[in-house]
Formats: structure tokens, C-alpha cells, sequence
């Protein structure tokens, strides 16, 4: 089972430069989430991947079939291996530690939060704390009436302008039987997206690069740096 025992120990920063991208892997709560250990076992074969979770994608996410390397970190650590100041802040560490973060499946809720600026659980607080000259990709996935509502354009063309990723989502039979747009991308698709951006990159060097987004959205220039 997952474990995220070692908090304190883990999180240290002072050990070299390695020699694969750190990839913090992040689910919400939407049923896509029941895929989130298939999208853990595809990172994790070019990746060192660490991986958090909100409270709502716990009813989705199966820890137990997570793979044994990967440490899974909800809200509960978050205070847990926080007791006094000079302790680490895990919503910090985290973003520190990580080269790229991949929010699948992204939640409406989880979207309107970032899009506001909103920072009450693991995730939230991960991403306020962003280091964007490291990328940030989102995968959104729910149902059609909801990726349609207008508040998902506004919350998109924000999340773009703060120079967040989108893979988009694609038009499928639903989990809740309504057939449409808002099922979050294949595994496959969301891997592949993540690497193609990152492929060119030299390890910890800088360059542009044009990433096509959602049917939404323009083409989105953004800065990687850390791939
Ligand atoms: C069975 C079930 C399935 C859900 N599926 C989705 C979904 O696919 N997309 C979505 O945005 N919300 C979905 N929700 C609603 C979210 O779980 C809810 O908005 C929750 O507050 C999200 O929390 P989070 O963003 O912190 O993970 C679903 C809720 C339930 C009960």
C-alpha cells in the first residue's frame, strides 16, 4: 500500500539532481479517478513520481493498487507532519520537490478553486504555491453540462493566463450515461501530452515552447524549464 510515512525524511532537498523529471501526480474529485493508478504506472516508468489526492477523489482512487513506490499524500499529512514552526510545511516541500505537476482528473470544484486563487486542502495549496516557471497540467473531466457551464470558460481562460496546461477533455459516453463532451483525456493521451512538452527539453534547461490546448482556448506559449 502507498504510504506517505517518511514525510519528514523525504522531503528533503539536499540530496543531487536527478537524473529523472520528479513528477507530483495529483487526482480530484471526479469519478475519472478510479484511472489514477494507471496514470501513476505510466509516470512512474520514465518519471520518480509522488502523488496527492483531495478527500473527494479518495472515494475513487484505490490507495492499495497504487504503485508500491509511489507515496500518496492527502490533507490529513498536510497537518500531520506539521507540529511546530521550523517543521516543513508539506504544500511547500511538495511544490519544491517537484519538476512537474499533472492535476488528472481535475474536478469542476478543484478548477473554479485554482481559478479564484482558493487554497483549502493539499492540492489547492500546492498549486497557490506554484512555481510556474515549472509546468502545470490539468486534465479536466465531468459531466457536459458542467465543462459547458459558462463558469468553465472563465475558470479555463484564467487558469491559461496564469500559464496552466490543458489536456483537454474528449467526447465519449459518460460515466454517468449522458453522452458528451467532458470525459477527461485516455491515460495514454495525458502521458504522452506530458513527455511530447518535456521532450526536447534538456534536463533543467529553459525554452518555449507552444502546447495545443482545448477547443476552448488559443494556443498556450508556455516557459519549461524543468523537464
Ligand atoms: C459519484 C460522483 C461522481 C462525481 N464525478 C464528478 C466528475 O466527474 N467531475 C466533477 O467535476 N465533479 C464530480 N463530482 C463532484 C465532486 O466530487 C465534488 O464537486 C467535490 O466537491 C470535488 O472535490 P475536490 O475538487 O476537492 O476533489 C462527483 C461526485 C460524485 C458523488
Amino acid at each position: 500500500m502507498a504510504t506517505s510515512e517518511p514525510v519528514q525524511e523525504s522531503l528533503m532537498l539536499d540530496y543531487p539532481q536527478p537524473s529523472k523529471p520528479r513528477v507530483l501526480l495529483a487526482a480530484s474529485g471526479s469519478v475519472a479517478a478510479i484511472k489514477f493508478e494507471s496514470l501513476c504506472r505510466s509516470f512512474s516508468e520514465w518519471a520518480d513520481v509522488r502523488a496527492v489526492a483531495t478527500k473527494s477523489s479518495l472515494h475513487f482512487v484505490d490507495r492499495s493498487s497504487l504503485p508500491s513506490g509511489i507515496a500518496l499524500y492527502t490533507d490529513d499529512d498536510e497537518w500531520s507532519t506539521w507540529k511546530k514552526i521550523g517543521d516543513e510545511v508539506l504544500h511547500i516541500e511538495l511544490r519544491k520537490w517537484a519538476d512537474i505537476l499533472v492535476i488528472a482528473p481535475l474536478s469542476a470544484n478543484t478548477l473554479a478553486k485554482i481559478a479564484g486563487g482558493l487554497c483549502d486542502n493539499l492540492l489547492t495549496c500546492i498549486v497557490r504555491a506554484w512555481d510556474y516557471s515549472k509546468p502545470l497540467f490539468v486534465a479536466p473531466a465531468m459531466n457536459t453540462l458542467m465543462w459547458n457551464n459558462p463558469f468553465t470558460e472563465r475558470h479555463l481562460q484564467t487558469i491559461n493566463q496564469l500559464g496552466i496546461i490543458l489536456i483537454p477533455p474528449v467526447t465519449k459516453r459518460l460515466a454517468c450515461g449522458d453522452y458528451g463532451n467532458g470525459a477527461m483525456a485516455e491515460t495514454s493521451q495525458i502521458y504522452t501530452s506530458v513527455r511530447l512538452a518535456c521532450k526536447t527539453q534538456p534536463h533543467g534547461s529553459s525554452r518555449s515552447l507552444v502546447i495545443p490546448v482545448s477547443n476552448h482556448l488559443a494556443d498556450s506559449a508556455i516557459n519549461l524549464t524543468n523537464c
